[in-house]
């Protein structure tokens, strides 16, 4: 048997850098009041598994209330239901053969949702799991302006519900939406008004086509953006907010009321000059597409450069000494987690819990 990870009970000035860490209190915080948001309306919380890819976190956000996870990936979708989970949606679209198969077998085990914008979706979706002998849900996506996926809404995405109906071992579940294009206005109530009018653009097309006798389950979309707006619209349903849970620097600028649990621990290797730092880590170990991390504990430290591989070097910095600890908060929640492969869980600075990254890596 496995014994005890010695990190358990460390301080975290005693761990190896670079690590994932996450504030336990803080992310428990995020999920109450994430909770509390949805305890009474009428919509229900679907935390996108994009953002950590952790079944311990994925089962934090079930038990706090949320009615099945989103996944980005089929195997994402893959790895909880090998862990038990019993309904998930993929809110995207899964094509190519292997894949179908894949999607169709994954259904004979769980309940399981898929996006898709195009009769060919529909009908390699239907074949592979009368193959199987299950059942794929389907959402229709549609374009509510992000300009990526779906059909457009109206009209077209009516007509593609009329075409896959007709399919075998397949169920038309809804519609996929996502307002994505209007996550990053900073201004809340512009966002709010933006993104109503966008996922507006939904709720029409549900109306169309029960009005034309075919019952749509479900509309499923929004962010943690707009989770306090899109969330509450009439008529939609299910709302997939990601990020809320584990929060990063971009995400602080427009939810301030989560807050940032995750850094990435990381240490001061070298000292060249008087002004230079240079520190462990890189692309490889924070997600800095959006930006380069805030450094926790010193805002007024700007990283000029970001661009290496396993290094970082900071030109103005404060008297740190080699070997100095900080918390970078990396600007991308989502695509540091999928750099790592645990996530080390502190209380007052010493590790309490180590949580595997169970789906990191995980892009097919
Ligand atoms: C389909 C879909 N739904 C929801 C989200 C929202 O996730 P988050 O709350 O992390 O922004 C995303 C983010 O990319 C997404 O692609």
């Amino acid at each position: 048997m496995a014994g005890i990870d010695q990190r358990i009970g460390m301080k975290l000035s005693d761990l190896e850098t670079p690590t994932l860490l996450l504030d336990k209190a803080a992310c428990e915080r995020n999920l109450a009041c994430m909770a509390s948001f949805f305890k009474d309306r009428p919509s229900n919380l679907r935390p996108h598994f994009k953002n950590h890819k952790c079944v311990t976190l994925a089962r934090k956000q079930i038990a706090a209330g949320a009615v099945g996870m989103t996944c980005a990936k089929l195997a994402e979708a893959e790895v909880l239901v090998e862990h038990g989970f019993g309904d998930v949606l993929i809110a995207n679209q899964v094509v190519g053969e292997i894949k179908t198969q894949r999607l169709a077998r994954l259904a004979k085990k769980a309940r399981v949702g898929v996006a898709i914008d195009c009769l060919e979706h529909a009908v390699a979706i239907s074949k592979a799991a009368a193959e199987a002998g299950s059942t794929v849900n389907l959402l229709v996506e549609v374009d509510i302006g992000m300009g990526r996926c779906g059909v457009q809404p109206g009209e077209p995405a009516l007509n593609l519900v009329r075409d896959i109906v007709k399919l075998p071992n397949i169920c038309f579940a809804g519609l996929q939406a996502y307002e994505g294009h209007l996550v990053n206005v900073l201004e809340r109530e512009e966002r709010a008004s933006r993104a109503k009018s966008a996922m507006q653009l939904a709720v029409e097309t549900r109306k169309l086509i029960e009005s034309a006798g075919h019952k749509v389950a479900c509309i499923s979309g929004c962010s943690s953006a707009t989770y306090d707006s899109t969330g509450v619209l009439p008529g939609v349903d299910e709302i997939q907010a990601g990020t809320y849970v584990t929060m990063d620097k971009q995400y602080k600028k427009l939810v301030p009321e989560f807050e940032i649990a995750l850094s990435v621990l990381v240490r001061v290797i070298s000292r060249p000059s008087v002004h230079k730092a240079v520190i462990d880590v890189g692309v490889k170990g924070a997600g800095c597409e959006f930006g380069l991390p805030g450094i926790r504990d010193f805002p007024d430290v700007e990283i000029p450069f970001f661009l290496a591989e396993e290094h970082c070097v900071i030109n103005q910095c404060p008297d740190w000494k080699v070997g100095q600890l900080l918390h970078f908060i990396p600007t991308h929640a989502c695509t540091t987690c999928n750099l790592h492969r645990e996530i080390l869980v502190h209380e007052n600075d010493i590790v309490a819990e180590i949580w595997p990254i169970e789906a990191s890596g995980k892009l097919t």
